[in-house]
């Protein structure tokens, strides 16, 4: 019988438990055991493993976050250690292949492990931020644009009734899919994604707008990496993770000051953060989750290793990892020309 490891890393995301499940019937189905590691690839490092079966894993579809846990835990901060501290662990707990489960840096470092020092390795992608360049979406997203719309939709009835502006800010360091399918879906007066550059002049200029031909309150949806022309506001704080990344944050208490400084409206803020990715997934995310899980388990099957799962239209094929990893996918044109529209002054 063969084992297989499967650890989820970086930030947590509606829908890992769906793809631990998937993974782990469709192993379980070809008598292959999968055991569980903890805490991303830290539990790589500290040989920090649960076992997985179908009877521990059945009832975990509709919970949020990982019953692995996870971390941004980076190998390759140490490559010298770390590496054959993960040789170890592929022998002592007698794995064959390891299923990654994770965004950029996690199926990064999957594909090196892969290409560097020939650990059979499969990646699947995880982010809500769904600016992953080899699948067409990741999941997580849905769940997180709902929740994030849902919040819109209620702050639409408190800045209605105080005549307020409120200025909403939602997650995607570099890329501005949850705040424009969440600020269009919620019908936000002005949407900032980080793809779009935006004076706080041409913003006031459409709330104005808005105002003269009717409207009492308005929205704005601003992602936490968006970035205002001609500003040096400060959104990030000094502090960065294992891989380099800073911690963003700060933009939507900015805009809301510059805002009723420019236009006298009252204006407040709300920062919706990690309530984005908590709780459950929606019947998409587990669905997505659950297929690429299966999709997975198929390429440890095949001995198919160094592939990422990735949705392609409505398929879920196998690409390779370096295909998938390295590059932000941002919003296309077309997504950006529907924002252009309720933008226009
Ligand atoms: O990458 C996903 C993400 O949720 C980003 O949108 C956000 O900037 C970041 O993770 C937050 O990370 P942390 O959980 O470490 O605060």
């Amino acid at each position: 019988m063969t084992t297989v490891g499967i650890l989820t890393g970086g930030g947590d995301c509606p829908g890992l438990n769906a793809v631990i499940r998937g993974a782990v019937r469709k192993l379980s189905n070809n008598n292959v055991e999968t055991i569980g590691i903890m805490e991303g690839w830290r539990g790589m490092l500290e040989q920090m493993a649960m076992p997985l079966t179908v009877s521990n894993t059945d009832g975990i579809l509709a919970e949020g976050g990982t019953i692995l846990g996870t971390s941004r835990t980076n190998p390759y901060k140490e490559p010298d250690t770390a590496v054959p501290k993960i040789q170890e662990t592929f022998a002592a707990l007698g794995l064959d292949s390891l299923i990654a489960v994770g965004g950029d840096d996690t199926l990064g470092v999957a594909n090196k492990l892969y290409l560097e020092h020939k650990l059979n390795t499969i990646g699947v992608p995880k982010t809500i931020d769904n600016d992953l360049s080899g699948t067409d979406v990741t999941f997580g997203f849905d769940t997180a644009i709902n929740i994030a719309m849902e919040a819109i939709d209620r702050l639409h009835t408190t800045a209605k009734s105080h005549r307020r502006c409120v200025v909403v800010e939602i997650m995607g360091r570099h890329a501005g899919w949850i705040t424009a399918f969440a600020g269009l879906a919620g019908a936000a007066d002005v949407v900032l994604v980080p793809e779009r550059n935006v004076s706080i002049e041409q913003v006031c200029d459409i709330l104005k707008r808005n105002r003269a031909d009717g409207q009492i309150y308005n929205m704005v949806a601003v992602s936490e990496g968006a970035v205002l022309a001609s500003s040096d506001m400060v959104t990030q704080d000094g502090e960065v993770d294992e891989f380099g990344h800073v911690h963003l944050g700060g933009i939507a208490k900015n805009l809301a000051e510059l805002i009723e400084k420019h236009t006298g409206y009252e204006t407040r803020h709300v920062v919706l953060g990690h309530t984005q990715r908590g709780g459950k997934p929606t019947a998409f995310d587990r669905m997505l989750g659950t297929r690429y899980g299966i999709k997975a388990a198929e390429l440890v099957l095949a001995k198919d290793f160094g592939k990422m799962v990735a949705l392609h239209g409505n398929t879920i094929v196998g690409i390779p990892l370096a295909d998938g990893v390295g590059e932000t996918k941002v919003l296309t044109a077309d997504f950006l020309a529907v924002l252009d529209e309720f933008h226009s002054t």
